[in-house]
């Protein structure tokens, strides 16, 4: 095994306290305008935003760094009509049999239902895939570790670059989702973890009115 190599950490960047003050400020103003949208227009987006967002995701930490991820990157209205196909008779399945009464209690705020018209009208949907194994050099499979963990992280990292790149997405997540290998031509081995629906907002698009837990009741301090 080659012997570890490092590096000066010269891309950090030190800023004074008043600064990081301002940033961290002006971040969470700019992240608390965040919303998932679920009507989209059907303006198109530039290709090159959407790759640099997901190059952003990319950049993720993970464990062991190893990037146990994979995007697909969905355009093809062909494809996009496919995947709503599908989605949609799974869906109708989950509402109307599979889901739990409680399930669909607490998605009433949300107003969802089996029609998933975005799924078409957004100019790009994003499915990220988790890879749980890898092969290595040697042909031995081994665990990817934290893979789920270091996916969520990326897809987060995702949701803000979208943010902040002036559009809106909405991070959809399929009852069944095994159906997407396949119109994706995906191997077994990676497993859809969600399709982030990019695009512009409907101009008439509307958000439902939701809380946020008060702060204090999700941070203490020790
Ligand atoms: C892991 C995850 C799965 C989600 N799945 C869906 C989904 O399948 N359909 C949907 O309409 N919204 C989905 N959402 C969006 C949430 O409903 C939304 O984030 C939540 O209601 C808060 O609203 P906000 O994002 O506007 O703050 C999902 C969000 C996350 C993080």
């Amino acid at each position: 095994m080659d012997s570890p190599q490092f590096t000066p950490l010269t891309l950090h960047q030190q800023l004074s306290e008043s600064d990081m003050r301002q940033r961290a400020a002006a971040f969470l103003a700019e992240m608390r305008r965040r919303r998932s949208v679920r009507q989209f227009s059907n303006r198109p987006v530039a290709r090159e935003i959407i790759v640099d967002c997901v190059a952003t995701a990319a950049t993720a930490p993970s464990g062991a760094n190893l990037q146990p991820w994979h995007f697909v990157i969905v355009e093809s209205p062909d494809v996009k009509r496919r995947i709503r196909s599908v989605a949609e008779r799974e869906e109708r399945k989950f509402y109307e049999t599979r889901a739990p009464d409680g399930w669909l209690d607490d998605l009433t705020p949300l107003a969802t239902g089996p029609d998933k018209p975005f799924l078409e009208d957004a100019p790009f949907l994003v499915a990220v895939f988790v890879e749980s194994s890898r092969q290595t050099a040697t042909g031995e499979r081994r665990p990817n570790y934290y893979a789920r963990l270091s996916v969520g992280i990326a897809v987060g990292m995702l949701i803000t670059a979208v943010h902040y790149a002036g559009l809106v997405c909405l991070a959809y997540t399929p009852s069944r989702m095994g159906f997407l290998n396949e119109v994706l031509d995906q191997p077994d081995d990676r497993r859809l973890a969600m399709i982030l629906v990019v695009g512009h907002p409907a101009e008439d698009a509307q958000v439902p009115v939701l809380e946020r837990k008060p702060l204090d009741s999700v941070v203490s301090f020790a």
